[in-house]
């Protein structure tokens, strides 16, 4: 039998490369879109998938990759996610994030594509009013990012009825690491992740890491959040288009470890790994950060049977310092 052909649309980019890997490491065939506004050519090199330079927004070479490629199923990372941006310039994140999408998904139906997995985010919860946070958490994003996510989301609900497009939702907490060969990793360009911006203040690149807010109701006044190894995240992709693919129907699940680590103690662990100093400043607080944000996976857990092999935190930056040494070299 001929391998199935998955089209992964941002996979020149940090998750979707990963995704891409994990893919055809369970015998996949990867067509990659990518339009290389953020994405990097070189990672889909390495992984030696068709790249496909272009553009959600671009119908006219939608309909012409679906014609000319038997696409079974769609992986979509493709999207702009900087929390700050979407609130200063939010015309360019529904054009992108709800738009492009609502474009892929009609060229889908056309083609007679129908099985479709997403990336959404915990910040379509919003402030979180309990945690670990559970799927049947309301949604109420607070900036426009997260509303691009919740929009696509009533989209999906819709084309499942309507065309009976069946769709996979992933709602992530904070993707971290790197793929544990160091063969691809995190290269976002302007970084504004925590690990990355404290390993690239350990190699020097940055003078300093700055911590937003040490005054939160938590033991340590830092805010706490959830990182998920992008490996594990990449697993449960896999995992959600295989369950799509036997005839189940459409969910909803949230990607995260359960567990939250503090500002300071990601810091610390990362002052052991790197055995570097590194320079923190204090800051103030920055508006729409909640104190904290864990999510429950146990639904992924349980359906999916979903095992995350890398749910530490001295492996998650283990692997990430491998890269950033080879990516900084
Ligand atoms: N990084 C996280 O912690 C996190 C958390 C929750 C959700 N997400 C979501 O996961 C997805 C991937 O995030 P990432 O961190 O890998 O980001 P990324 O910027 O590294 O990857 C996104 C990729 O999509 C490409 N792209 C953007 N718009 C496009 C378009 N219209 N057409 C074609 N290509 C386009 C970019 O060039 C980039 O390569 C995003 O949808 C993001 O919202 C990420």
């Amino acid at each position: 039998m001929s391998k199935q052909t998955i089209l992964v649309t941002g996979g020149a980019g940090y998750i979707g490369s990963h995704a891409v890997k994990v893919l055809q490491q369970v015998g996949y065939k990867v067509v990659i879109l990518d339009n290389l506004v953020y994405g990097h050519q070189d990672i889909a090199e390495t992984l030696g998938a068709e790249l496909i330079i272009g553009d959600t927004n671009d119908r006219t070479l939608l309909d012409r990759l679906f014609s000319d490629r038997q696409i079974t199923a769609v992986m979509h990372f493709a999207a702009y996610a900087y929390v700050g941006e979407s609130v200063t310039q939010p015309d360019k994140y529904y054009r992108n994030n709800v738009v492009g999408t609502l474009s892929l998904l009609e060229a889908m139906v056309a083609a007679n594509i129908k099985t479709f997995v997403f990336s959404s985010t915990c910040a379509s919860y919003g402030v979180p009013q309990q945690i670990p946070i559970t799927e049947d958490h309301p949604q109420a994003p607070i900036n426009p990012y997260g509303a691009t996510k919740l929009m696509v989301e009533r989209i999906l609900q819709d084309f499942d009825v309507a065309y009976g497009l069946n769709s996979v939702i992933f709602r992530y907490f904070n993707a971290a690491g790197a793929d544990p060969d160091g063969a691809i990793g995190e290269d976002h360009n302007p970084e504004t992740h925590l690990i990355p911006l404290i390993l690239q203040t350990a190699l020097g690149i940055r003078e300093a890491i700055t911590v937003y807010g040490s005054d939160y109701p938590t033991a340590d006044g830092t805010c706490i959040r959830d990182y998920i190894h992008v490996t594990d995240l990449a697993e449960a992709h896999v995992l959600g288009l295989q369950y799509l693919l036997k005839g189940n129907k459409s969910e909803i699940f949230n990607l995260g470890n359960g567990n939250g680590f503090s500002v300071k103690e990601v810091i610390n662990a990362a002052k052991q790994i790197t055995g570097k100093p590194i320079n923190v400043v204090m800051g103030d607080r920055r508006a729409g950060d909640p104190p904290a944000l864990v999510g429950s996976s146990e639904k992924a857990r349980t359906i999916l049977n979903w095992q995350p092999k890398y749910a530490d935190l001295n492996l998650i930056l283990q692997h990430s310092w491998q890269w950033h040494q080879k990516r900084h070299a």
